[in-house]
């Protein structure tokens, strides 16, 4: 039989939009987060979330949206609220009772886009 992937493990697409759903409430919820979405198209927002974690856990989706740092250029975040953000991908995860290295597979998948997320639309690079 073939290996397990990480995308088996979380459920398939459907298992890995059940997470975003939830991560994206809880960021909606956040009072500091919460308020950067005020203008964002969430339906897409959340289906191209979903396709983005697919793919890095393995699955057959391609991420069709923009690169990271374009998507974000406009967005003020600060290291302390990407920091938050992730405390509640974590949460997100620990919901659906995932186990703690692919919680962290996941988490690093988002992680890894820390600079491109913080990036304005000033910087170089
Ligand atoms: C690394 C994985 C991520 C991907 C692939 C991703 C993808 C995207 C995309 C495609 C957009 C829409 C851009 C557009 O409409 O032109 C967006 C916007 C946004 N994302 Fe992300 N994102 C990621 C991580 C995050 C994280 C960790 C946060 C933390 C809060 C976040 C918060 C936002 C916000 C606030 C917007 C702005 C919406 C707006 O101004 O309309 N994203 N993201």
């Amino acid at each position: 039989m073939a290996e397990e992937t990480l995308y088996d493990r979380l459920g398939g697409r459907d298992g890995i939009r059940a997470v975003v759903d939830e991560f994206y409430d809880r960021l909606l919820a956040d009072e500091d987060i919460g308020p950067l979405f005020a203008n964002a198209d969430m339906a897409q927002l959340r289906r191209t979330q979903t396709d983005f974690l697919c793919e890095a856990a393995g699955g057959p989706e391609r991420y069709d949206g923009p690169p990271v740092r374009e998507a974000h250029a406009h967005v003020p975040f600060t290291p302390s609220l990407i920091q938050r953000a992730i405390a509640l991908l974590y949460g997100s995860l620990d919901a659906f009772d995932v186990a703690d290295t692919d919680a962290e597979a996941v988490v690093g998948a988002v992680a890894a886009y820390e600079t491109d997320l913080l990036a304005g639309p000033d910087d170089e690079g």
